[in-house]
């Protein structure tokens, strides 16, 4: 059995129903050593405060909603262990970006509703395949990575051109584009390069790598990006 510790965790409180302004709540939950920051969470949540409100399902870093930002990094709750942290008090925030609904969880209809306009689905012009349609292990491999994206929001996000300008696409949806533009079996390129191919969508990523550093999938963000410019200005010649 793993020994308990008791830990210094602050975390940050709002609650919009109830007129106040963020405030800092201090905690001391005793925990084991190799607990992950969503048992931290459960522990508080659990035993000390009821009413600290924060997303998780999964707790296998596939369903992206424990998405939160600790001691000044996006990542996945469930996955990261307290260790990580190196025995310094945890700071655990909401992802900033996104209006906060209550305490860690955010509104992320903004986020889906982006990625919904890059049409995140096969286009096809041609009849669907009998069976399977075919593709190439090569083929695959210049999507494999983007098809990795669990939607946790972490890289969107972490992005100072979004927070400057809440009209921007954001890295996720625009490695949605990415993911279909570079997908042999879609039709549908053009289409989305049009909808990507603007001053909201990729020509405003300058970038500046916070989303890949972000990424708990560690996905070349923005390699993927620059490959959809370079795609955008190849088609507007
Ligand atoms: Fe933002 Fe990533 Fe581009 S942080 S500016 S989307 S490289
Ligand atoms: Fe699903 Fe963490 S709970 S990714």
């Amino acid at each position: 059995m793993d020994k308990k510790k008791k830990i210094k965790v602050k975390i940050l409180r709002y609650d919009p129903g109830k007129g106040k302004k963020p405030y800092w709540k201090f905690y001391e939950p005793e925990v084991d050593s190799d607990a992950t920051i969503l048992d931290v969470l459960n522990e508080i949540h659990w035993n000390i405060d009821g009413a600290l409100a924060y997303r998780r399902s999964c707790r296998s870093a596939i369903c992206g909603s424990c998405a939160m930002k600790v001691n000044g990094s996006n990542i996945l709750a469930c996955e990261t262990p307290l260790h990580r942290f190196k025995g310094k008090a945890l700071k655990i925030e909401p992802l900033p970006g996104f209006r906060i609904i209550k305490d860690l969880v955010v509104d992320l209809d903004s986020f889906f509703e982006k990625m919904n306009r890059v049409k995140p689905y096969l286009l096809l012009d041609k009849p669907m395949p009998d069976k399977e349609f075919v593709q190439s292990p090569e083929e695959f491999e210049r999507i494999r990575e983007a098809c990795v994206c669990i939607l946790c929001g972490s890289c969107t996000s972490s992005c100072p051109s979004l927070w400057a300008n809440d009209e921007y696409l954001g890295p996720a949806a625009l490695l949605k584009a990415y993911r279909f533009i570079f997908d042999t079996r879609d039709d549908g390129a053009a289409e989305r390069i049009d909808i990507v191919n603007d001053r909201n969508g990729i020509w405003r990523c300058h970038t500046i790598f916070n989303c890949m550093e972000a990424c708990p999938k560690h996905i070349k963000i923005t390699e993927y990006l620059s490959r959809l410019k370079i795609k955008a200005v190849e088609n507007s010649i």
